[in-house]
C-alpha cells in the first residue's frame, strides 16, 4: 500500500513531521512525501525540515510563487503526473494553502482517496485565499481529520456524511509537545538580546493586512503605541517586508524604537520566542494555537477566527486591525488578564498516531475500533 502526503508551504511542514512518524509503524504502508515547492527560501523551508527531522521529499515539484491560479494550476499539472505515476492508494493533505487544494482536487480527478487533516475549520469569511481551500478540499475528501469539536460540527452542517470525519487533535500540537526540550536549547533571547517576559511578539502576513497599505498603515500606528509600553520583536514574512518597501513603510517603523524586524526565524527559534514572550500579536492561524497550548496570551489582528476553540479557551482574542481595539487588547493582557490554563480535549500529542491507525485501517478495509472514531 501506498500513500503520498503532500507539502507546499511553511505551515505544512510542522503538521505533516509527526504524520511521517506515525506511519513509519506500519512496515506494509509505503510512504512518498511530495513538496510542491510553494515555499522554497531557505529560512522558509530548509530550516524546517532540518529542525523537525522530516525526511527529504521524494518528489519536489519547484512550483514556487506566483499568482493564486498560475501557482495552483501549476501544482495541478505537475501533481497529475506524480500520481499517475506513483500510483498512491491514497494522498494525505494537510491545512489549507494553495498546494492542499491543488493536490487534493488532482487526486480525486483520478479517483484515489483523499485524506485531509485539519478539516471543517471556518472563518466563515470567503475573502480569505484558504477559506476557499478550505471549503473546497473538505468537500471532495473521502476521510476528514479535525481539531475541535466546532469543525465537527461544520462538515455536519454542510452535508458530510458523519462516517467520514474524525476528530483526533492537532497533528500541529504533537510537534510543539515533541520539541519542547529542543525548543528550551534555542538561544535566541540571548542573540538578539532580549529578557524573558518582557517583550511582546508580533507575526504579519495575512493579504487583507498586509497588501492594501491603508490596513498597515492602521496596524503600524497601534504598534506604534505597544511598543511604547512593551518591546515588540517581529520576526517578519517575505510577503509583509516587499510591501513595507514597496509603500515605504520602513521608516515609520524605523522610527518606533522599540519594534524591532528581524529575519524569518526557523521552527525552534520561533517557539523559543513565542515560549518567553508575554503577549502574542498576531495573524497567523496555526499561532492562535500555539499560544493557547504554551499559555502566552493571543490578540489576534483579524475580524474572525476559523480557530473558535482558542476563544473559548480564553487565551486568545480578535483585535481586528483597528488602532484602539490592538491598543485596548494589549493593555489588557498587560494588566494580567488574557492567559489560558485549559488545553483543548486530544491536544496531547498523540494526533498523528490516531490519525495514521484510522488510515491504515481504512486502506486495508479493517474497521476502527469503537472509541477511536470520535464523530
Ligand atoms: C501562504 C499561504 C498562507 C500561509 C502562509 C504561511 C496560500 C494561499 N497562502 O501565504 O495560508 O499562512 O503561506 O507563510 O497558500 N516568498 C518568498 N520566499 C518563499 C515563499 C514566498 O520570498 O519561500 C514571497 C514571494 O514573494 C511570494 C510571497 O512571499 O510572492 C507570498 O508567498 P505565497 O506562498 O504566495 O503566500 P504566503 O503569503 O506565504
Amino acid at each position: 500500500m501506498k500513500i503520498i502526503n503532500v507539502v507546499g508551504a511553511r505551515p505544512n511542514f510542522m503538521k505533516i513531521a509527526p504524520l511521517m512518524d506515525a506511519f513509519r509503524e506500519y512496515e506494509d504502508l509505503e510512504t512518498v512525501l511530495v513538496h510542491t515547492g510553494q515555499h522554497y527560501d531557505e529560512q522558509m523551508n530548509d530550516l524546517f525540515f532540518n529542525q523537525l527531522e522530516i525526511p527529504r521529499p521524494q518528489i519536489n515539484l519547484q512550483i514556487g510563487s506566483a499568482s493564486h491560479a498560475v501557482q495552483t494550476a501549476e501544482i495541478m499539472k505537475a501533481f497529475e503526473k506524480v500520481v499517475l505515476e506513483e500510483k498512491p492508494d491514497a494522498v494525505l493533505v494537510v491545512g489549507d494553502v494553495n498546494s492542499t487544494i491543488a493536490c487534493g482536487l488532482v487526486t480525486v480527478k483520478l479517483g484515489v482517496k483523499l485524506i485531509h487533516v485539519e478539516a471543517g475549520l471556518r472563518s466563515n469569511d470567503r475573502s480569505m485565499p484558504e477559506e476557499i481551500n478550505r471549503i473546497l478540499t473538505d468537500s471532495i475528501s473521502d476521510m476528514l481529520f479535525c481539531t475541535e469539536q466546532q469543525a465537527v460540527e461544520n462538515l455536519r452542517r454542510e452535508g458530510v456524511s458523519p462516517d467520514r470525519i474524525f476528530l483526533t487533535g492537532n497533528v500541529m500540537i504533537d510537534t510543539l509537545l515533541r520539541f519542547k526540550s529542543k525548543i528550551q536549547q534555542s538561544t535566541i533571547l540571548e542573540r538578539i538580546e532580549v529578557r524573558e517576559g518582557s517583550y511582546a511578539v508580533l507575526t504579519l502576513h495575512r493579504p487583507s493586512n498586509v497588501d492594501d497599505p491603508e490596513q498597515l498603515e492602521r496596524i503600524i500606528c497601534a504598534l506604534e503605541t505597544v511598543q511604547r509600553e512593551l518591546p515588540v520583536i517581529f520576526p517578519i514574512h517575505p510577503r509583509t517586508q516587499k510591501n513595507l518597501e514597496v509603500w515605504d513603510l520602513n521608516a515609520r517603523i524605523n522610527e518606533a524604537p522599540n519594534l524591532h524586524i528581524i529575519p524569518p526565524l526557523g521552527y525552534l527559534d520561533f517557539h523559543k520566542l513565542l515560549e518567553g514572550a508575554r503577549l502574542a500579536l498576531t495573524d497567523s492561524g496555526g499561532i492562535q494555537e500555539e499560544a493557547l497550548i504554551l499559555k502566552i496570551p493571543c490578540v489576534t489582528l483579524r475580524e474572525n477566527t476559523e480557530r473558535p476553540i482558542t476563544i473559548e479557551m480564553g487565551g486568545n482574542c480578535l483585535a481586528g486591525s483597528d488602532p484602539e481595539r490592538i491598543v485596548a487588547a494589549a493593555r489588557r493582557v498587560l494588566n494580567g488578564n488574557g492567559r489560558s490554563i485549559l488545553a483543548p480535549p486530544l491536544w496531547d500529542g498523540m494526533a498523528a498516531r490516531r490519525i495514521a491507525r484510522l488510515v491504515y485501517e481504512s486502506l486495508t478495509q479493517k474497521i476502527a475500533p469503537i472509541g477511536m472514531t470520535q464523530n
